[in-house]
């Protein structure tokens, strides 16, 4: 069978060395891996609208910002088929459909839900739409038949829904859909890489994120500011790594190779962390070097992006042809739907001769 991708981004914002390093950089790879026979990857506007109802324009703006995020890491319109998610009806459809096929209780019981519904205070109000976001995504996932989907590990519960979707539509329809596998990111920073304070959760509300198109001086400032071991006061103390977010992100940037070239005085992380934990080395010091390592993978990042912003009418002609790629694979998957869900009345010429023939039309019998 082929191999195809299809993953996306909700446009509130643009995108931050969280969604990097736990999804889009390996993205990049598996697309000039040239495994894959198709990939989509989605400008998630509608799935944005389930707890933005009341603020479009946001959405509106933020489709460009992420454009030129996908871009500027290297995702390329000639390889992966980049489009937005509301222009696509078929979606909306299928989920019309799929939600004949999940319970409330299961819907409650999802573990990405139930927690969006805290940290949003949605609990006594929940919007029906937001609620049914899992539908919507599996119909995202099984529209393009997509057989691998690269996530953050908090997707897992949203992939595993899906596969129980399309579990039990093939059950019942007979065998159509495709079950996908999720992808995850290496290591563990990498899926779920903390904000600059050291938080759990990168947002914009916290100020606590690095963007991918922030500025050389913004990317060191938010560094050197970064959250370490409170209880390290004196270069001198031993440090715990635990919680520690500027380890936590030399887990997910650092190399070998950039030992060599930005601190050859340690062989590798590993001794760079045994040194810390007995003592000696400094914040500063470490600071410097992840700072390095993220200026110069992040460098290239921002000056493609600067190029790029100079093309914006190039790039909604880019999106418009890629909604129509994705809207002509969305709609061949429709129409098996349709067909094993016996809804294609008017394609089925077998029926009509049937019903015909049950009223005796053409037989002689119902005719004068
Ligand atoms: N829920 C994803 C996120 O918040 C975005 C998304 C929407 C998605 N549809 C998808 C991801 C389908 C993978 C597959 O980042």
């Amino acid at each position: 069978m082929s191999k195809i991708i299809l993953t996306g981004d909700r446009p509130t914002g643009r995108l931050h060395v969280g969604h990097y390093v736990g999804s889009l950089r390996r993205r990049v790879e598996l697309q000039n891996s040239g495994e894959y026979e198709k990939i989509f990857i989605m400008i998630a506007d509608a799935q944005a609208l389930t707890d933005n109802a009341d603020n479009p324009e946001k959405i509106r703006q933020n489709i460009i910002e992420v454009a030129l995020d996908y871009l500027s890491c290297g995702l390329d319109p000639a390889k992966s088929t980049l489009f937005i998610q509301s222009q696509i009806q078929e979606l909306a459809e299928l989920s019309f459909y799929y939600m004949n096929l999940v319970t409330v209780s299961r819907l409650q019981r999802n573990p990405t839900v139930k927690s969006e519904i805290q940290q949003r205070n949605f609990e006594t109000s929940i919007p029906v739409g937001f609620f049914t976001y899992p539908i919507s995504q599996a119909s995202d996932i099984t529209a393009f038949k997509a057989t691998t989907v690269p996530v953050g590990d908090d997707q897992l519960p949203m992939i595993e829904q899906c596969r129980e979707i399309v579990r039990k539509f093939n059950a019942v329809y007979g065998e159509t859909l495709v079950e996908p596998e999720a992808l995850l990111p290496g290591n563990e920073a990498c899926s779920r890489l903390p904000g600059t304070d050291g938080k759990a959760k990168m947002s914009k509300s916290l100020g606590n994120c690095i963007y991918l198109s922030d500025s050389a001086d913004e990317v060191r400032n938010k560094i050197m500011s970064m959250f370490t071991d409170p209880n390290h006061l004196k270069i001198t103390d031993p440090g715990s790594l635990e919680g520690n977010t500027v380890f936590t992100y030399l887990d997910a940037f650092c190399k070998p190779e950039h030992f060599e070239r930005y601190l050859p005085e340690y062989a590798d992380l590993d001794e760079l962390k045994g040194h810390y934990q007995r003592g000696g080395l400094g914040d500063v010091k470490v600071k410097k070097f992840l700072n390095a390592i993220m200026q110069e993978e992040l460098e290239p990042i921002r000056s493609r992006r600067k190029e790029l912003e100079k093309q914006i009418p190039a790039i909604y002609e880019m999106l418009k042809k890629g909604c129509e790629t994705a809207r002509a694979e969305a709609a061949a998957t429709m129409a098996e739907v349709k067909a094993a869900m016996r809804i294609n009345y008017f394609d089925d010429a077998a029926l009509i001769a049937e019903q015909a023939r049950r009223y005796g039309n053409g037989t002689g019998t119902g005719e004068k």
